[in-house]
């Protein structure tokens, strides 16, 4: 008898962006991102996913290197597609880039990338990274044309955008949790492979950490607010244990 196909593992990526928010907040060097992602090792984090801004108001350029220096985990650099990134990701080879829209008014990334617009614009991004051993993923919404765009870029990997889901309630969420697995299967259909991340909480995970198709989940400012109560170990730990329990 045919067994059942198990889900590929899930992988957790631990954003720090907003230990260095802390940090910044007073100037110092306390508390440390490279302190969060050794932590991130010993509890179970798959990788260590940090967002370089223009603005620089979280992780700043030299942090990238010391996290890189100070943890074997996969470094995700999320990053806008312009030519000041670019260089950045070049020189320090993070094991993958995730290129996400980046707009200095806005409090994170609100919506996702326009794949399919940018085409001209992203493209030679996506070639450049590529070339370079990077992996390139691209932040967008869980859309067909956004999808079609991935892999007219040549893109491996996608990451959906969660946020439309972790804000809606009763039948919208249920509509947008249906969006995330359709597109994950159409994404995997076509030889990307899908992500997501965004909004997600203890309370929300579990639905989205079901979906067969999603190799990794991308999870930042509600782990570090879980971990003002708990400590950063242990709320890494729940999400695990959450997401495993899914799957
Ligand atoms: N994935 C990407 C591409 C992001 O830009 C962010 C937020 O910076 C996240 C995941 C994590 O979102 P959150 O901090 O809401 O968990």
């Amino acid at each position: 008898m045919n067994q059942p196909s198990r889900p590929h593992p899930l992988r957790l990526g631990v954003n720090i962006d907003h230990v260095a928010t802390i940090r910044n907040a007073r100037g110092g060097d306390h508390p440390d991102p490279v302190r969060a992602a050794e932590i991130v090792a010993g509890a179970g984090g798959s990788g260590i996913t940090c967002h370089l801004r223009e603005d620089r108001r979280h992780i700043r350029d030299d942090d990238l290197a010391r996290i890189q220096d100070a943890t074997l985990l996969p470094l995700n650099l999320e990053m806008a597609a312009t030519d000041e990134m670019l260089e950045i990701a070049l020189r320090h080879k993070p094991h993958a880039a995730c290129i996400v829209p980046e707009r200095r008014e806005e409090r994170t990334t609100e919506g996702g990338l326009d794949a399919a617009g940018l085409h001209n614009r992203l493209a030679p991004v996506v070639g450049r990274l590529s070339d370079a051993g990077i992996r390139v993923s691209l932040f967008i919404a869980p859309e067909p044309r956004q999808i079609e765009a991935a892999m007219r870029l040549g893109a491996p990997v996608v990451e959906f955008h969660t946020g439309e889901y972790a804000h809606a309630e009763g039948d919208e969420r249920v509509r947008e949790l249906a969006r995330i697995a359709e597109m994950a299967a159409l994404a995997a259909k076509n030889g990307i492979e899908p992500h997501a991340g965004h909004g997600l909480t203890y309370e929300n995970v579990q639905p989205v950490a079901a979906i067969p198709q999603l190799a990794e989940l991308n999870i930042g400012h509600y782990l570090v607010g879980e971990a003002i109560f708990c400590g950063l170990e242990a709320s890494i730990r729940r999400m695990r244990e959450l997401m495993d329990e899914a799957r």
